[in-house]
């Protein structure tokens, strides 16, 4: 993997002010910022969310599952057709989802998130304090009243998530994992299934996929400006990089829910 050996840069969401144009770049100036309404610490909390969610979604295959391959709002309309994001907290797909007109979108995330998540386009959140990832799949198929999840997003991608989300996904669905192994595809194989299962690689440099991440950059400011993409909640963290420490030790102990923890390594004393 990348980042095997120390020193190592480990991270890539950055923000910041344009200094200094290289030679042959095309599109920026000396002087540039991200959109005014944002904070540095917001639009840092945006590359590496929207480029998962965004290939997992709208990339075609193998990438993603092609929702939207040309990243505009007038070549995808989904209306009518149901979509799924277990872990919704994760907060980016469920506005990509919205963007291209999914609806309902149906989310399982902590219940104390489902109004800010209902803002950002969810139309209906279970609590997942209240309903077991084994439970999902009847719970989701009461909700929709038999119309068929075509879409779901598994922003977990543990075992029991994935097993959920393949049970309520429809016979000719697409469903994006972002973590661990794809658990499914051997069912698939196994059965003749039509399903789409994709396991997501966030990283838009790669040759396959440089078109669309040029296509997903180049929307990435009107996104913002438009109010279709609204950046995660964002908590600085104190100390420059010593800060971190503290942060990763509240991770593990699930302590981050909902919010994005940001770091200003200029602040390091
Ligand atoms: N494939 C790639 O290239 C790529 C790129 C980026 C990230 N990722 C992966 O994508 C995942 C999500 O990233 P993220 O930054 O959105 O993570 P995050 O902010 O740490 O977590 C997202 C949400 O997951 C929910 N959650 C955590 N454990 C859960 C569980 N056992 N059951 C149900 N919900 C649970 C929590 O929701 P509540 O707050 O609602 O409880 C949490 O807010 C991570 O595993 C990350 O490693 C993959």
């Amino acid at each position: 993997m990348f980042y095997e050996k120390y020193p190592a840069i480990v991270g890539s969401d950055v923000a910041g002010d344009v200094e200094e144009v290289g030679e042959g770049v095309v599109g920026f100036k000396k002087g540039d910022r991200i959109p005014k309404q944002l904070s540095y610490s917001q639009a840092a909390s945006i590359p590496l969310t929207l480029a998962t969610a965004a290939i997992g979604l709208y990339a075609n295959q193998p990438s993603g599952i092609g929702l939207n391959p040309l990243f505009n709002h007038t070549s995808a309309n989904y209306s009518g057709q149901a979509a799924l994001v277990i872990g919704g907290s994760t907060s980016v797909a469920i506005q990509l989802l919205r963007y291209v007109k999914f609806g309902p979108i149906i989310t399982y995330a902590s219940g104390r998130h489902s109004e800010y998540l209902k803002s950002l386009g969810a139309t209906e959140c279970i609590d997942r304090n209240q309903v077991s990832l084994s439970e999902l799949p009847e719970v989701v198929k009461k909700l929709t009243g038999g119309v068929q999840v075509k879409v779901v997003y598994d922003a977990i991608s543990n075992n029991d998530s994935q097993l959920a989300g393949y049970e309520i996904l429809a016979e000719d669905g697409g469903m994006v994992l972002v973590t661990g192994e794809n658990k499914l595809q051997e069912k698939i194989d196994a059965t003749g299934s039509k399903k789409t299962v994709v396991r997501v690689f966030a990283y838009p440099f790669m040759p396959a996929i440089q078109e669309f991440g040029k296509a997903m950059y180049k929307n990435l400011t009107k996104l913002v400006e438009d109010g279709d993409l609204v950046p995660n909640r964002v908590e600085d963290l104190p100390n420059g990089l010593a800060g971190i420490t503290a942060g990763l030790e509240r991770m593990k102990k699930n302590q981050v829910s909902g919010v994005k923890l940001v770091a200003y390594p200029q602040e390091t004393s």
